[in-house]
Order: C-alpha cells, then sequence, then structure tokens
C-alpha cells in the first residue's frame, strides 16, 4: 500500500465507523417505530412508523419538544423552554428513564415524561442514525 493510499484509509475509517453505527442505530429505531416516525419536511418517510409520538426528524442537536403539531407533556416542553438540548447524552439518559430524567432536569418531583419506553443500551447508533436521516 502506498503512503497516499494508507493517509486515505485513516482519514476514511472515521466516516465508515460512523456509517456502521447509523446502520445499527436503524435497525434498532425499529422498537422506537412502534410509536415514532422519521418524515423529512417534503413529506418522505425515511423510516415508517406510528404517531404516537412526535416525528423523530432533524432531532439530533435540536430543542426538546420543539417538533411542530405535536402535543407535548407539559414537562418536556418545559425542559425544551429550559434549554434541553438532544445530544447523544441526553438522548440516551431520557431513554433510560424518561421520567426520572426529566424530574431530575427540570428539578422538580411531580415532572412526568408521556413517553412508555424504557431501553438501557446505549443510544449512541440511534442517535447517529436521527443524525444521518435526511
Ligand atoms: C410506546 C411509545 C413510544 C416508544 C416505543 C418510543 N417513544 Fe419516544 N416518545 C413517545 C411519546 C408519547 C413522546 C412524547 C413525550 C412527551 O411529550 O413527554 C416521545 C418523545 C420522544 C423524544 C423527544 C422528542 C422531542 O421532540 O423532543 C425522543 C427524542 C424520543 N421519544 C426518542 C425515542 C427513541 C429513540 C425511541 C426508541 C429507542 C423511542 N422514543 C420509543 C413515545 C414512544
Amino acid at each position: 500500500m502506498t503512503l497516499k493510499a494508507l493517509i486515505a484509509l485513516v482519514l476514511f475509517l472515521p466516516v465508515l465507523a460512523n456509517a456502521q453505527d447509523a446502520d445499527r442505530g436503524r435497525a434498532a429505531f425499529a422498537d422506537c417505530a412502534a410509536c415514532h416516525m422519521v418524515k423529512a419536511p417534503d413529506g418522505r418517510a425515511l423510516f415508517q412508523g406510528a404517531k404516537v409520538g412526535p416525528n423523530l426528524y432533524g432531532i439530533a442537536g435540536r430543542t426538546a419538544g420543539s417538533s411542530k403539531g405535536f402535543n407535548y407533556s407539559p414537562s418536556l416542553r418545559q425542559a425544551g423552554q429550559q434549554g434541553l438540548v438532544w445530544t447523544p447524552e441526553t438522548l440516551e439518559a431520557y431513554l433510560k428513564n424518561p421520567t426520572t430524567f426529566l424530574k431530575k432536569w427540570l428539578k422538580d418531583d411531580t415532572a412526568r415524561a408521556r413517553m412508555a419506553y424504557r431501553q438501557s443500551h446505549s443510544a449512541r447508533d440511534i442517535y447517529a442514525f436521527l443524525k444521518s436521516a435526511k
């Protein structure tokens, strides 16, 4: 292998790794699709799913509770107004236990999440998929 090819390979590896995370995340998203879809603003369904929860298109890096046309719980809307943004870390903590997460975030023991779903494994792949779904 030439040095140029080696450098190209090393530079390309993180891109490849990201694509793999996103592929795994797409597969894992099947669980989420029981309640969520990923639908682009032009109407393309990037992942078919139900409307129990908000459309998760463009969620990576976005303020919580800000998808138009969804009736969020008061707690999630409030968390967004107080600056909650979806990152790999906040998504993972939220998915572990949405209500516990919101109670902590809002420092309010009466906070309640409306998402009846929990998962204990890493949310990194799902985040990578949601970030890549365009
Ligand atoms: C049983 C239905 C259900 C399942 C399954 C589910 N969710 Fe949700 N999700 C909801 C509902 C309902 C809300 C709105 C919560 C609220 O208003 O408090 C929500 C909210 C969210 C939000 C906040 C969206 C925003 O606009 O701020 C994210 C992010 C999210 N879900 C991710 C996921 C992911 C990722 C999965 C799969 C690992 C998943 N959810 C599985 C029902 C579900």
